[in-house]
C-alpha cells in the first residue's frame, strides 16, 4: 500500500510533518508518523526561546529528541527557525546595541546550526519578515530596527558559513498570491540576493489557507520564484476544514513546478492542530485518514 511519503518519492519529493516532542510517546501518532512521513519539521523545539532561553545557554534536549528519533527512523530533517521576531526571549527583545545583537544572532545562528550540522536538510533561516498588508517591505522587529534591513544579508551569510550542505530557506505565511505585496516585496529581496551572490537557496511558503485553499495564482508564485534560481517548498500547510479540492489544489501547483521540492502539512492529526477547531489537517483525531489524505495521495501519482 503506498502512503503520502512514498507516493512523493515517486517523483523526487519529500512529505513531511510538523512533530511536537511532547506527542512522541503517543503511539497512534508515531505510527502514523512513521508510516506517511518523509520529513520532519519541529513545531516549536528549535525556537530560540527553547534553544536559547538566556543569552549564551543553550537548551537543545527537545530538539534533539525529534532530530535523534527522526534521523534513527530513516526521516530527514527542516529546520525551523534561526530568526524569527516571535518565540523570541525577552532577552533578546530589550537589546539596543547594534554591534550587540549582531553577534547574538551570529552567535544563536552557528551554535544551533552546528549542533545538527549535517542532518538538517533545509533551515528556515529568517522566519516572517516581511509586512502584513500593502508596503511589501520589512515588519518592525528588534531585528529590523536595530540592525535595519541588511539583518536578513547578515543571517544568511552567517548561516552558509555554519552548514554549507544546508538548504537556506526564507519562510513566510500571506506569499502565495503572486498578486500580494508582501510576495512582491520577498520576490524583489530574493531577486536582490541571487543578482549580489548573498546565498539562498529555498523560499518557504507556509500555505496556512481557510476553506477556499490556494489563491489561484499560486501555482505562478511558485514558478516565478523557481526562475529566479531556487527551490520552493511548501512548508506549513493546512486548510481549513480540508476540503479534498482545495489540497488537490495545492499539491498540484507543486507537482507542476520542478523545483517545488516537497511539501510538508502542520501537524499529522485535527486535534494535533494550532488551528484545531477549524479540523485542517490529513488525519481526524482517531487517527483515521480522510478524504482530503486521498486527495493528497492521488495527487502524488498514487492511488
Ligand atoms: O509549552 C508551553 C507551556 O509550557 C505553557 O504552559 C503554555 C501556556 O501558554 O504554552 C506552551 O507553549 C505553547 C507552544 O505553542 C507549545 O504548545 C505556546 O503558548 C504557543 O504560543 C505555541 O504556539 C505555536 C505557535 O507557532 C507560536 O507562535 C504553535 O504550536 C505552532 O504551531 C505555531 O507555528 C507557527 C510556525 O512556527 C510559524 N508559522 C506560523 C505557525 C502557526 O502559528
Amino acid at each position: 500500500a503506498s502512503t503520502l511519503g512514498t507516493q512523493a518519492a515517486q517523483s523526487g519529493r519529500y512529505f513531511g510533518t510538523a512533530v511536537s516532542a511532547g506527542r512522541l510517546g503517543d503511539g497512534t501518532y508515531t505510527g502514523i508518523l512513521d508510516r506517511e512521513f518523509t520529513s520532519v519539521t519541529p513545531e516549536n523545539e528549535m525556537k530560540w526561546d527553547t534553544t536559547e532561553p538566556s543569552r549564551g545557554s543553550f537548551n537543545f534536549g527537545p530538539a534533539d529528541q525529534i532530530v535523534n528519533r527522526a534521523t534513527s527512523h530513516g526521516q530527514r530533517m527542516r529546520g525551523h527557525t534561526l530568526v524569527w521576531h516571535s518565540q523570541l526571549p525577552g532577552w533578546v527583545g530589550s537589546i539596543r546595541d547594534a554591534n550587540t545583537l549582531r553577534v547574538v544572532m551570529n552567535n544563536h545562528i552557528t551554535t544551533v546550526m552546528n549542533r545538527y550540522k549535517g542532518r538538517i536538510h533545509s533551515w528556515d533561516v529568517v522566519n516572517e519578515a516581511f509586512a502584513d498588508g500593502t508596503s511589501g517591505r520589512l515588519r518592525s522587529s528588534v531585528f529590523r530596527d536595530v540592525l535595519g534591513d541588511g539583518f536578513l544579508e547578515q543571517a544568511f551569510r552567517t548561516a552558509r558559513t555554519a552548514d554549507p550542505a544546508a538548504k537556506l530557506c526564507y519562510n513566510d505565511y500571506s506569499i502565495e498570491d503572486w498578486n500580494a505585496a508582501k510576495t512582491q516585496g520577498v520576490y524583489r529581496m530574493v531577486r536582490d540576493f541571487k543578482a549580489r551572490g548573498v546565498p539562498i537557496d529555498c523560499v518557504g511558503l507556509q500555505a496556512h489557507f481557510g476553506a477556499g485553499g490556494p489563491p489561484s495564482t499560486f501555482q505562478t508564485t511558485l514558478s516565478n520564484f523557481a526562475a529566479l534560481g531556487v527551490d520552493v517548498q511548501i512548508t506549513e500547510l493546512d486548510i481549513a476544514q480540508a476540503s479534498p479540492t482545495a489540497y488537490t489544489n495545492t499539491v498540484r501547483a507543486c507537482m507542476n513546478v520542478t523545483r517545488c521540492t516537497g511539501i510538508t502539512v502542520w501537524g499529522i492529526r485535527d486535534s494535533d492542530s494550532w488551528r484545531s477547531g477549524e479540523n485542517p489537517l490529513l488525519f481526524d483525531r482517531n487517527g483515521t485518514k480522510k478524504s482530503a489524505y486521498n486527495a493528497v495521495l492521488t495527487t502524488l501519482g498514487g492511488t
